[in-house]
Protein backbone atom coordinates (compact mmCIF):
# COMPACT_ATOMS: atom_id res chain seq x y z
CA UNK A 1 0.00 0.00 0.00
CA UNK A 2 1.69 3.42 -0.78
CA UNK A 3 1.76 6.29 1.58
CA UNK A 4 -1.15 8.16 -0.05
CA UNK A 5 -3.21 4.50 -0.08
CA UNK A 6 -2.70 3.91 4.02
CA UNK A 7 -3.30 7.78 5.07
CA UNK A 8 -7.17 7.38 2.31
CA UNK A 9 -7.36 3.95 4.53
CA UNK A 10 -7.09 5.56 8.29
CA UNK A 11 -9.42 8.03 7.05
CA UNK A 12 -12.03 6.18 5.68
CA UNK A 13 -11.73 4.33 8.72
CA UNK A 14 -12.02 7.31 10.99
CA UNK A 15 -14.94 8.30 8.98
CA UNK A 16 -16.98 4.88 9.44
CA UNK A 17 -16.90 5.17 13.31
CA UNK A 18 -17.22 8.74 14.34
CA UNK A 19 -17.69 9.76 18.08
CA UNK A 20 -18.85 12.37 19.31
CA UNK A 21 -16.68 14.81 21.54
CA UNK A 22 -15.25 13.44 24.83
CA UNK A 23 -16.57 9.99 23.55
CA UNK A 24 -13.40 9.59 21.20
CA UNK A 25 -12.82 6.39 22.81
CA UNK A 26 -13.02 3.87 19.75
CA UNK A 27 -10.88 6.56 17.68
CA UNK A 28 -8.47 7.16 20.29
CA UNK A 29 -7.70 3.41 20.38
CA UNK A 30 -7.18 3.25 16.74
CA UNK A 31 -4.93 6.25 16.61
CA UNK A 32 -2.58 4.88 19.64
CA UNK A 33 -2.48 1.40 17.67
CA UNK A 34 -1.33 3.26 14.69
CA UNK A 35 0.94 5.48 15.44
CA UNK A 36 2.34 2.48 18.25
CA UNK A 37 2.63 -0.34 14.88
CA UNK A 38 4.50 2.85 13.10
CA UNK A 39 7.36 3.06 16.57
CA UNK A 40 6.43 6.38 17.73
CA UNK A 41 6.47 7.31 21.37
CA UNK A 42 3.36 7.81 23.27
CA UNK A 43 3.27 10.11 25.93
CA UNK A 44 1.59 8.68 29.31
CA UNK A 45 -0.54 11.59 29.89
CA UNK A 46 -3.55 11.17 31.52
CA UNK A 47 -6.46 11.70 28.62
CA UNK A 48 -9.79 9.63 28.85
CA UNK A 49 -9.78 10.54 25.17
CA UNK A 50 -7.04 11.79 22.94
CA UNK A 51 -3.27 10.80 22.65
CA UNK A 52 0.00 12.50 22.19
CA UNK A 53 2.98 11.00 19.92
CA UNK A 54 6.39 12.45 20.16
CA UNK A 55 9.04 11.80 17.85
CA UNK A 56 12.79 12.34 17.86
CA UNK A 57 15.27 13.48 20.58
CA UNK A 58 16.75 17.21 22.51
CA UNK A 59 15.31 20.20 24.17
CA UNK A 60 13.83 21.58 21.31
CA UNK A 61 9.86 20.94 20.91
CA UNK A 62 7.31 21.79 18.34
CA UNK A 63 3.77 20.58 18.81
CA UNK A 64 1.34 19.40 15.71
CA UNK A 65 -2.35 19.27 16.12
CA UNK A 66 -5.08 17.60 15.01
CA UNK A 67 -8.63 17.39 16.50
CA UNK A 68 -10.51 13.77 16.73
CA UNK A 69 -13.96 14.18 17.55
CA UNK A 70 -17.33 13.94 14.97
CA UNK A 71 -20.64 15.86 14.74
CA UNK A 72 -24.59 14.74 15.94
CA UNK A 73 -25.47 15.09 12.23
CA UNK A 74 -27.11 12.23 10.24
CA UNK A 75 -24.52 11.34 7.26
CA UNK A 76 -26.86 11.76 3.64
CA UNK A 77 -23.68 10.62 1.39
CA UNK A 78 -23.62 7.70 -0.64
CA UNK A 79 -19.75 7.31 -0.48
CA UNK A 80 -18.97 3.37 0.26
CA UNK A 81 -17.30 4.45 3.80
CA UNK A 82 -20.08 6.49 4.98
CA UNK A 83 -20.95 6.69 8.78
CA UNK A 84 -21.82 3.26 10.68
CA UNK A 85 -22.65 5.50 13.51
CA UNK A 86 -26.52 6.45 12.95
CA UNK A 87 -26.81 9.96 13.68
CA UNK A 88 -22.89 10.82 13.87
CA UNK A 89 -20.77 12.24 11.13
CA UNK A 90 -17.35 13.78 10.73
CA UNK A 91 -18.88 16.60 8.94
CA UNK A 92 -16.12 19.04 10.03
CA UNK A 93 -13.38 16.46 8.41
CA UNK A 94 -11.95 16.29 11.48
CA UNK A 95 -11.24 12.29 10.26
CA UNK A 96 -8.99 13.98 7.49
CA UNK A 97 -7.01 16.32 9.67
CA UNK A 98 -6.13 13.38 12.20
CA UNK A 99 -5.11 11.53 9.18
CA UNK A 100 -2.74 14.28 7.85
CA UNK A 101 -0.94 14.08 10.98
CA UNK A 102 -0.99 10.99 11.33
CA UNK A 103 0.75 10.65 8.03
CA UNK A 104 3.43 13.79 9.10
CA UNK A 105 4.26 11.66 12.12
CA UNK A 106 5.29 8.72 10.38
CA UNK A 107 6.94 11.16 8.03
CA UNK A 108 8.90 12.26 10.90
CA UNK A 109 9.95 8.95 12.32
CA UNK A 110 11.37 8.41 9.09
CA UNK A 111 13.33 11.01 9.41
CA UNK A 112 14.08 11.12 13.10
CA UNK A 113 17.70 11.03 13.41
CA UNK A 114 18.03 14.21 11.29
CA UNK A 115 15.53 16.59 13.45
CA UNK A 116 17.21 19.02 15.19
CA UNK A 117 14.58 18.50 18.17
CA UNK A 118 11.42 16.63 19.36
CA UNK A 119 8.35 16.81 17.22
CA UNK A 120 5.30 16.16 19.34
CA UNK A 121 2.20 15.74 17.71
CA UNK A 122 -1.35 16.12 19.44
CA UNK A 123 -4.36 14.15 18.76
CA UNK A 124 -7.13 16.16 20.56
CA UNK A 125 -10.22 15.50 21.94
CA UNK A 126 -13.82 17.88 22.06
CA UNK A 127 -12.94 20.29 19.55
CA UNK A 128 -16.51 20.70 18.81
CA UNK A 129 -17.71 21.49 22.19
CA UNK A 130 -14.57 23.41 22.60
CA UNK A 131 -12.36 22.60 25.93
CA UNK A 132 -10.61 20.04 24.55
CA UNK A 133 -8.05 22.10 24.25
CA UNK A 134 -7.99 22.67 28.02
CA UNK A 135 -7.69 19.51 29.25
CA UNK A 136 -4.81 18.92 26.52
CA UNK A 137 -2.86 21.59 28.20
CA UNK A 138 -4.12 20.50 31.46
CA UNK A 139 -2.82 16.80 30.32
CA UNK A 140 0.70 18.65 29.81
CA UNK A 141 0.75 18.34 26.26
CA UNK A 142 1.95 21.88 25.67
CA UNK A 143 4.77 21.71 28.27
CA UNK A 144 8.22 22.64 26.81
CA UNK A 145 6.72 23.34 23.58
CA UNK A 146 8.06 26.56 21.93
CA UNK A 147 5.30 26.59 18.75
CA UNK A 148 2.56 25.11 17.08
CA UNK A 149 0.89 24.29 14.30
CA UNK A 150 -2.78 22.72 13.24
CA UNK A 151 -4.98 23.10 10.18
CA UNK A 152 -8.56 23.05 9.00
CA UNK A 153 -9.46 21.51 5.63
CA UNK A 154 -11.71 24.56 3.94
CA UNK A 155 -14.11 23.05 1.04
CA UNK A 156 -14.38 26.39 -0.91
CA UNK A 157 -10.75 26.22 -1.71
CA UNK A 158 -9.46 23.71 -4.09
CA UNK A 159 -6.97 20.56 -3.08
CA UNK A 160 -3.26 22.19 -4.08
CA UNK A 161 -4.56 25.42 -2.64
CA UNK A 162 -3.44 26.91 0.52
CA UNK A 163 -4.41 30.02 2.81
CA UNK A 164 -3.43 32.08 6.34
CA UNK A 165 -3.20 34.86 7.72
CA UNK A 166 -1.69 37.25 10.29
CA UNK A 167 -3.43 38.94 13.29
CA UNK A 168 -7.17 37.35 14.15
CA UNK A 169 -8.52 34.50 12.35
CA UNK A 170 -11.32 32.45 13.24
CA UNK A 171 -14.03 34.62 15.91
CA UNK A 172 -14.86 34.74 19.32
CA UNK A 173 -17.67 32.98 20.01
CA UNK A 174 -20.00 34.09 22.75
CA UNK A 175 -23.62 32.38 23.34
CA UNK A 176 -26.67 34.40 24.67
CA UNK A 177 -29.77 33.18 26.60
CA UNK A 178 -32.11 36.34 27.05
CA UNK A 179 -35.42 35.29 29.04
CA UNK A 180 -38.49 37.91 29.05
CA UNK A 181 -41.04 38.12 32.10
CA UNK A 182 -44.25 39.72 31.01
CA UNK A 183 -47.39 39.35 32.86
CA UNK A 184 -49.44 36.69 31.28
CA UNK A 185 -53.48 37.07 30.60
CA UNK A 186 -56.38 36.01 28.14
CA UNK A 187 -55.81 36.59 24.78
CA UNK A 188 -58.51 38.23 24.20
CA UNK A 189 -57.72 40.51 27.26
CA UNK A 190 -54.07 41.69 26.44
CA UNK A 191 -54.42 44.59 28.11
CA UNK A 192 -54.51 43.10 31.78
CA UNK A 193 -51.39 41.52 30.97
CA UNK A 194 -47.82 42.65 29.41
CA UNK A 195 -47.17 40.36 26.49
CA UNK A 196 -44.08 38.75 26.61
CA UNK A 197 -44.33 37.62 22.83
CA UNK A 198 -45.04 40.47 21.69
CA UNK A 199 -41.34 41.81 23.59
CA UNK A 200 -40.13 39.36 22.63
CA UNK A 201 -40.23 39.94 18.64
CA UNK A 202 -39.43 43.59 19.28
CA UNK A 203 -36.19 42.10 21.01
CA UNK A 204 -35.42 40.20 18.04
CA UNK A 205 -35.75 43.47 15.79
CA UNK A 206 -33.93 45.35 18.27
CA UNK A 207 -30.80 43.48 18.23
CA UNK A 208 -30.07 43.51 14.55
CA UNK A 209 -30.36 47.00 14.63
CA UNK A 210 -26.61 46.84 17.05
CA UNK A 211 -24.64 45.32 13.83
CA UNK A 212 -26.30 47.74 11.37
CA UNK A 213 -26.53 50.78 13.45
CA UNK A 214 -23.71 50.52 16.24
CA UNK A 215 -20.79 48.92 15.45
CA UNK A 216 -18.89 50.39 12.42
CA UNK A 217 -19.26 49.14 9.17
CA UNK A 218 -15.68 48.32 8.65
CA UNK A 219 -15.54 45.46 11.45
CA UNK A 220 -16.85 41.94 11.48
CA UNK A 221 -19.81 41.43 13.47
CA UNK A 222 -23.02 38.28 13.37
CA UNK A 223 -25.09 38.26 15.71
CA UNK A 224 -27.92 35.45 15.49
CA UNK A 225 -31.19 34.76 17.31
CA UNK A 226 -31.19 30.61 17.04
CA UNK A 227 -34.08 29.80 19.42
CA UNK A 228 -37.18 31.59 20.82
CA UNK A 229 -40.03 29.60 22.77
CA UNK A 230 -42.82 30.81 24.84
CA UNK A 231 -46.38 30.30 25.17
CA UNK A 232 -48.06 26.45 24.65
CA UNK A 233 -51.63 27.42 23.39
CA UNK A 234 -53.88 29.64 21.08
CA UNK A 235 -55.38 31.50 23.70
CA UNK A 236 -53.35 32.29 26.42
CA UNK A 237 -50.56 35.25 26.37
CA UNK A 238 -47.63 33.39 28.01
CA UNK A 239 -45.81 35.12 31.01
CA UNK A 240 -42.58 33.63 30.01
CA UNK A 241 -40.48 33.61 26.12
CA UNK A 242 -36.95 32.49 26.09
CA UNK A 243 -34.51 33.35 23.41
CA UNK A 244 -30.83 32.29 22.46
CA UNK A 245 -28.35 32.89 19.99
CA UNK A 246 -24.59 33.21 19.31
CA UNK A 247 -22.54 36.22 18.80
CA UNK A 248 -19.86 36.53 16.58
CA UNK A 249 -16.72 38.86 16.68
CA UNK A 250 -13.14 39.63 16.24
CA UNK A 251 -12.09 41.99 17.74
CA UNK A 252 -11.72 42.61 21.63
CA UNK A 253 -13.55 46.15 21.53
CA UNK A 254 -16.75 45.03 19.25
CA UNK A 255 -16.89 42.12 21.32
CA UNK A 256 -17.29 44.34 24.14
CA UNK A 257 -19.36 47.18 22.65
CA UNK A 258 -21.70 44.60 20.90
CA UNK A 259 -22.61 42.93 24.63
CA UNK A 260 -23.01 46.30 26.55
CA UNK A 261 -25.84 46.84 23.73
CA UNK A 262 -27.32 43.65 23.99
CA UNK A 263 -27.85 44.73 27.71
CA UNK A 264 -28.77 48.19 27.13
CA UNK A 265 -31.42 47.31 24.40
CA UNK A 266 -32.69 44.30 26.81
CA UNK A 267 -32.77 46.80 29.55
CA UNK A 268 -34.50 50.00 27.90
CA UNK A 269 -36.98 47.38 26.58
CA UNK A 270 -38.06 46.04 29.26
CA UNK A 271 -38.67 48.81 30.80
CA UNK A 272 -40.84 50.51 27.95
CA UNK A 273 -43.27 47.22 28.43
CA UNK A 274 -43.52 47.40 31.63
CA UNK A 275 -41.54 43.84 31.64
CA UNK A 276 -38.13 42.32 33.05
CA UNK A 277 -35.43 40.90 30.29
CA UNK A 278 -32.70 38.81 31.91
CA UNK A 279 -29.85 38.41 30.11
CA UNK A 280 -26.98 35.47 30.34
CA UNK A 281 -23.45 35.51 28.76
CA UNK A 282 -21.98 32.08 27.75
CA UNK A 283 -18.45 32.96 26.93
CA UNK A 284 -16.97 30.50 24.13
CA UNK A 285 -13.55 30.77 22.52
CA UNK A 286 -12.16 33.72 22.05
CA UNK A 287 -10.70 34.58 18.26
CA UNK A 288 -8.03 32.55 16.95
CA UNK A 289 -4.90 35.26 16.50
CA UNK A 290 -2.06 33.71 14.07
CA UNK A 291 1.48 35.61 14.98
CA UNK A 292 2.64 37.25 11.85
CA UNK A 293 5.61 35.50 12.23
CA UNK A 294 4.93 32.16 11.90
CA UNK A 295 1.66 32.82 9.72
CA UNK A 296 4.08 34.02 7.23
CA UNK A 297 6.79 30.59 8.33
CA UNK A 298 3.87 28.79 7.60
CA UNK A 299 3.27 30.14 4.71
CA UNK A 300 6.60 30.20 3.21
CA UNK A 301 7.00 27.08 3.56
CA UNK A 302 3.76 25.87 2.35
CA UNK A 303 5.17 28.11 -1.24
CA UNK A 304 8.12 25.54 -1.25
CA UNK A 305 6.03 22.69 -0.77
CA UNK A 306 4.39 23.67 -3.96
CA UNK A 307 0.76 24.81 -2.30
CA UNK A 308 -1.04 27.55 -4.31
CA UNK A 309 -0.91 29.94 -1.49
CA UNK A 310 -3.09 32.97 -0.46
CA UNK A 311 -4.35 35.11 2.36
CA UNK A 312 -7.11 33.86 4.15
CA UNK A 313 -10.08 35.72 4.68
CA UNK A 314 -11.49 36.03 8.53
CA UNK A 315 -13.93 33.17 9.41
CA UNK A 316 -17.00 33.69 11.32
CA UNK A 317 -17.08 30.45 13.09
CA UNK A 318 -15.14 29.31 16.38
CA UNK A 319 -11.96 27.42 16.93
CA UNK A 320 -10.30 25.64 19.59
CA UNK A 321 -6.65 26.12 18.35
CA UNK A 322 -6.82 29.71 19.48
CA UNK A 323 -6.30 28.53 22.74
CA UNK A 324 -3.10 26.82 22.52
CA UNK A 325 -2.33 30.21 20.77
CA UNK A 326 -2.92 31.95 23.98
CA UNK A 327 0.07 29.86 25.83
CA UNK A 328 2.65 30.00 22.98
CA UNK A 329 3.20 31.04 19.57
CA UNK A 330 2.13 28.70 16.07
CA UNK A 331 0.13 29.23 13.36
CA UNK A 332 -3.65 27.74 11.96
CA UNK A 333 -4.05 27.30 8.31
CA UNK A 334 -6.99 26.34 6.02
CA UNK A 335 -5.99 23.77 3.32
CA UNK A 336 -8.40 22.81 0.25
CA UNK A 337 -10.24 20.17 0.55
CA UNK A 338 -12.85 21.02 -2.39
CA UNK A 339 -16.46 19.92 -0.88
CA UNK A 340 -19.25 20.91 -3.03
CA UNK A 341 -21.35 20.96 0.36
CA UNK A 342 -19.70 22.86 3.53
CA UNK A 343 -18.50 22.60 6.99
CA UNK A 344 -21.11 21.16 9.19
CA UNK A 345 -23.33 19.75 6.22
CA UNK A 346 -24.67 16.43 5.99
CA UNK A 347 -23.45 15.99 2.71
CA UNK A 348 -20.11 17.44 3.60
CA UNK A 349 -17.68 15.29 1.18
CA UNK A 350 -14.07 16.67 1.71
CA UNK A 351 -11.40 15.51 -1.45
CA UNK A 352 -9.04 12.76 0.17
CA UNK A 353 -6.71 13.64 -2.31
CA UNK A 354 -5.52 16.76 -0.18
CA UNK A 355 -3.86 14.05 2.31
CA UNK A 356 -0.52 13.08 0.93
CA UNK A 357 0.13 16.28 0.04
CA UNK A 358 -1.01 18.54 3.68
CA UNK A 359 1.08 15.61 5.60
CA UNK A 360 4.29 15.98 3.69
CA UNK A 361 3.66 20.07 4.43
CA UNK A 362 2.94 19.04 7.96
CA UNK A 363 6.04 17.33 8.51
CA UNK A 364 7.85 19.61 6.66
CA UNK A 365 7.18 22.63 8.78
CA UNK A 366 7.73 20.99 12.14
CA UNK A 367 11.61 20.17 10.44
CA UNK A 368 11.79 23.58 9.92
CA UNK A 369 10.32 25.16 12.66
CA UNK A 370 13.12 23.32 14.98
CA UNK A 371 15.81 25.47 12.95
CA UNK A 372 14.21 28.83 13.72
CA UNK A 373 15.53 30.54 16.60
NI1 LIG B 1 -13.83 21.57 12.55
Amino acid sequence: MSFAEQLIDWRRELHQYPELSLQEFETTRRVRHWLENAGLRLLPLSLPTGVVAEVGRGEKIIALRADIDALPIHEVTDVPFASRHPGVMHACGHDIHTSVMLGAALLLKEKEQHLAGRVRILFQPAEESFGGAQRMIQAGALDGVSAIFGMHNEPGLPVGAFATRSGAFYANVDRFALKVTGKGAHAARPHEGSDAILLASQLVVALQSIASRNVNTLESVVLSVTRIQGGNTWNVLPEHVELEGTLRTHQPAVRDQVKRRVNEIAAGLAQAFAADIAVTWYEGPSALINPARWATFAREVADEQGYRTEEADLHMGGEDFAVYLQQIPGAFVSIGSDSQYGLHHPAFDPDENLLEEAARYFARLAEKALLQS
